[in-house]
């Protein structure tokens, strides 16, 4: 039998009730893991928050401020957004400046914000892609959305071959010299433009503190594009995002697929990419989860942790539960030999995912 609790009880036991003034959990910490990033100076917890679904206007305030704020409470000290979360674009970091402003505003000198910019947000050629009006332009609008007047992480969102690599660096190392970033980060590079990236910021003075690539047992491609060399080589950490491949590696769509879950509900998951062949590899490796006394979301997340170039896992959460259900997965032994092994034989690359 699993550990787990059945999702749809979605009260766990430490829950807190948000209703008046905020006031952080003081044993926060305690059991909080952090990371060194790269060759940095900087700790990023293990587990990092990320607003891209669910986040946005057609969710419910209260229970994203809610979520927000019991990742805070467990020790998560690292939320991820950008200009393109919603919908519509925009509202993700609009949501979370609303939470920042009433409750962690005390908290801001604990909390590492991350924004990116490139990515579309509109038709006009200013917003989208990696040009400095571009990049420099969405920070000021995300710094005025956030509520903050700087940002801890500036990322470029996506590699743009039509922008000269210069251009995109140095609205960067712009960010950074104008006080709105303390960091730099990239998202979705290949590994050669991560290391052009790397020693071009390196020559600026402002070093690449992460890159941002998914990763999980599901997707692979970072095992085999050569980006943990770079990354080691470089010295920047990396920051993964779906370690559970969108709640793929989770016992939930086994049996079928919940109402509400992401697979009915976003664009980016959809009820085709639940085929037989995934809920058999997937089976399997929730029997492996069974085996050790965890679940599956846990054992995945243990897994992409295991590699020491990966600073922290990115996750997502659309309830209180799941964040403290997933933050447990540390408290495991770590995965043996022979459990990678039996990884290996049923976590194939590319599994529900469309690639
Ligand atoms: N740089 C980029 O291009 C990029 C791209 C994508 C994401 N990201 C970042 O990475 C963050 C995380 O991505 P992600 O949300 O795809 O991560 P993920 O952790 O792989 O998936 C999270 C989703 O899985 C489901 N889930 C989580 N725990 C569960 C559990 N224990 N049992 C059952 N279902 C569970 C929830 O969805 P439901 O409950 O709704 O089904 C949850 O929202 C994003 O918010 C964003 O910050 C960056």
């Amino acid at each position: 039998m699993s550990n787990r609790t059945p999702e749809p009880n979605r009260t766990p036991e430490s829950k807190r009730v948000y209703e008046t003034a905020f006031a952080a959990d003081p044993e926060r910490y305690e059991n909080a893991a952090f990371r060194r990033a790269g060759s940095s100076g900087l700790d990023l917890p293990a587990f990092s928050f990320g607003l891209w679904q669910k986040f946005g206007a057609d969710y419910a305030y209260e229970t994203q401020r809610e979520i927000i704020l019991h990742a805070f409470d467990l020790g998560i000290t690292h939320f991820d957004n950008a200009d393109r979360y919603g919908p519509p674009h925009r509202a993700a970091q609009q949501n979370f400046g609303r939470v920042l402003a009433r409750d962690l505003a005390p908290y801001r000198d604990e909390i590492l914000l991350s924004t990116k910019a490139g990515n579309p947000i509109g038709p006009s050629p200013y917003l989208k892609g990696s040009s400095r009006k571009s990049l420099l332009t969405s920070l000021d609008h995300s710094l005025r959305d956030l509520g903050t007047d700087y940002v801890d992480i500036f990322y470029s969102h996506r590699q743009d071959d039509s922008v000269p690599l210069e251009e995109t660096v140095g609205a960067l190392v712009s960010a950074v010299q104008q006080g709105k970033a303390l960091y730099v980060g990239i998202s979705n590079y290949r590994p050669d433009r991560a290391h052009q990236a790397a020693e071009l910021l390196r020559d600026a003075g402002v070093p690449l503190l992460v890159h941002q690539p998914r990763y999980s047992i599901y997707d692979r491609t970072i095992e085999n594009n050569g980006l943990l060399e770079v990354a080691e080589q470089d010295g920047f950490g990396l920051v993964v995002y779906s370690p559970l491949a969108q709640g793929l590696l989770t016992d939930k769509y086994l049996e079928s697929i919940p109402d509400g879950a992401r697979a009915t509900a976003s664009t980016f998951l959809s009820p085709d990419q639940i085929t037989e062949t995934y809920r058999q590899r997937t089976a399997e490796l929730n029997k492996l989860a069974e085996s050790r006394g965890q679940s599956l979301a846990q054992l995945a997340l243990q897994w992409v942790l295991r590699k020491p170039e990966v600073t922290s896992a990115l996750i997502g959460a659309s309830s209180v539960w799941q964040l403290d259900h997933n933050v447990a997965a540390l408290d495991f032994a770590p995965l043996t030999d022979a459990e990678l092994a039996l990884i290996e034989e049923h976590g194939v690359h590319g599994t529900g995912l469309n690639l």
